[in-house]
């Protein structure tokens, strides 16, 4: 097990260039399943979850390199139709598979995801999908054996809830099938625009990406394509919650800033000064942050869930109390435990959380709950006085790329211990 050590206290200052969007990068790497020949994907960041992803690409019969932030895909195919139990199990977020291998097989294995830490993550929502493109779906213990007998069809989806992944498999699924496809009440998220950018280089007919509404024309094949992913707008937004924190002056590059526009007004209202030029955001912090009155997690375009645990960070040295709502996930406040334990005061009731801004934390032993509430962690120990050890870094790694190290850029103090047969790796040994 792996764990940061950070000395806090030090302010951030310079500039750095932002990784792509892991929740991006996943799906489209799920969509060249559909593809004959060669995809090749630049700025896929180097992460526990693509990695994963990459594998199960190749138990699927495909061939995939990866040379930097670049992974090329080739597709042989293979009719492989079942993913592995243990690489479902390693990452949930595979079930994104479902609607590619239907696409391309017309019939899928998987074993039901089953919950994360932040809570039960049903996926009603996406069978549902399926079966309105003419899937029968029997759930044989756990493991789901997905068939379109008489091929995938066109239909009409009309979701009771905009879910993300539900959505990416609506079109994935969708893309291959005969006839045409209307989804409703989609996910409008920027990572649904670019799964479906990269699917119509590659020859698919889809409109209205990015709105509630999606249409799209099934076709008979895709050819493969060359595409850029999007920056990762939840891992800019974690990056400008440290800055904010530290008092500091960062440029931070590469991102959409109209990605970010249910984020920046917030770190204004938190009294940073935010420049936006280009593909660029200039964020110069106080040396004591105003309180923001309150966080609302929403779907897109609302305030991102991904980003509310590193808002609930900053939100613990503010000047004043912030309320937080969290709507999307019953169970994405465990993070709050351990900043308390840091010296923040917060009181949480069901998903809301009441924090009160304290004029310093301090440094503790902490355990990352989960993804974001390890990056909030971390957060919290750039500003904390004294030492702060983040443990459970394999949570972080899924979704953070060079995190240590961009943070070290930026004048962080931290570095990554790793624990080795009993030993201790430190660099200044
Ligand atoms: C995606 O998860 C992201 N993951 C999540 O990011 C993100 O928090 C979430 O969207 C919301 O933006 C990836 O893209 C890999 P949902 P997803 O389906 O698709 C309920 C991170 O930290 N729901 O929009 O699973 C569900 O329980 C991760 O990078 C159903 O009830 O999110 C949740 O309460 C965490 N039935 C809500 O909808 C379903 O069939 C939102 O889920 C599906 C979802």
């Amino acid at each position: 097990m792996s764990a940061f050590v950070i000395n806090g206290g030090r302010r951030l200052s310079g500039s750095l260039a932002v990784q792509g969007s892991k929740n991006s990068a996943l799906p489209i790497l799920a969509a060249t399943l559909l593809v004959h020949g060669e995809c090749v994907i630049h700025n896929c960041p180097a992460l526990s979850d693509t990695d994963c992803t990459i594998r199960i690409l190749k138990e699927l019969g495909c061939k995939v390199m990866r040379s930097g932030n670049t992974v090329t895909v080739q597709n042989s195919g293979s009719n492989v139709f079942e993913i592995p139990e243990n690489l479902m199990r390693e990452m949930r977020s595979s079930v994104v598979f479902l609607g590619a291998i239907l696409g391309k097989c017309g019939k899928a294995i998987i074993s039901a995801p089953g919950g994360c830490e932040i809570g039960l993550r049903p996926i009603d929502l996406h069978l549902y999908a399926m079966k309105r493109l003419g899937v029968t779906v029997d759930d044989n213990y756990g493991k789901l054996v997905c068939e379109a007998k008489e091929g995938l069809r066109g239909s009409k989806i009309t979701f009771s809830f905009p879910s993300v992944g539900a959505t990416e498999n609506a079109v994935l699924a969708a893309v291959r099938a005969k006839g045409n496809t209307t989804i409703v009440n989609c996910a409008r998220e920027p990572e649904i625009i670019d799964l479906c950018d990269f699917l119509n280089k590659c020859g698919a007919r889809i409109n209205g990406a990015g709105e509630s509404i999606i249409t799209i024309e099934g076709v008979a094949s895709l050819k493969g394509c060359e595409h850029n992913v999007i920056c990762d707008r939840i891992a800019a937004a974690t990056y400008l919650t440290a800055i904010a924190v530290t008092g500091g002056d960062v440029e931070i590059c590469n991102t959409v800033p109209g990605h970010l526009s249910s984020v920046l007004p917030l770190l204004e209202e938190a009294g940073c000064e935010v420049r936006v030029r280009c593909k660029n955001i200039r964020i110069k912090a106080p040396r004591r942050l105003n309180r923001i009155d309150k966080i609302i997690t929403q779907p897109y375009p609302g305030f991102p869930t991904d980003a509310q645990a590193v808002f609930t960070a900053l939100a613990t040295v503010a000047q004043g109390t912030t309320v937080i709502v969290e709507n999307i996930f019953e169970s994405r406040l465990k993070h709050v435990p351990e900043l308390v334990r840091m010296g923040a005061r917060i009181r949480t009731e069901g998903r809301v959380a009441v924090v009160e801004g304290v004029e310093r934390l301090y440094g503790a032993d902490v355990f990352s709950p989960d993804l974001r509430g390890g990056a909030a962690l971390v957060v919290a120990g750039l500003c904390a006085n004294g030492e702060t050890v983040v443990k459970n870094t394999r949570f972080i790694d899924r979704g953070y790329e060079d995190f240590e190290d961009n943070l070290c850029v930026l004048n962080a103090d931290i570095y990554r211990k790793v624990k080795k047969d009993g030993r201790k790796e430190n660099p200044e040994k």
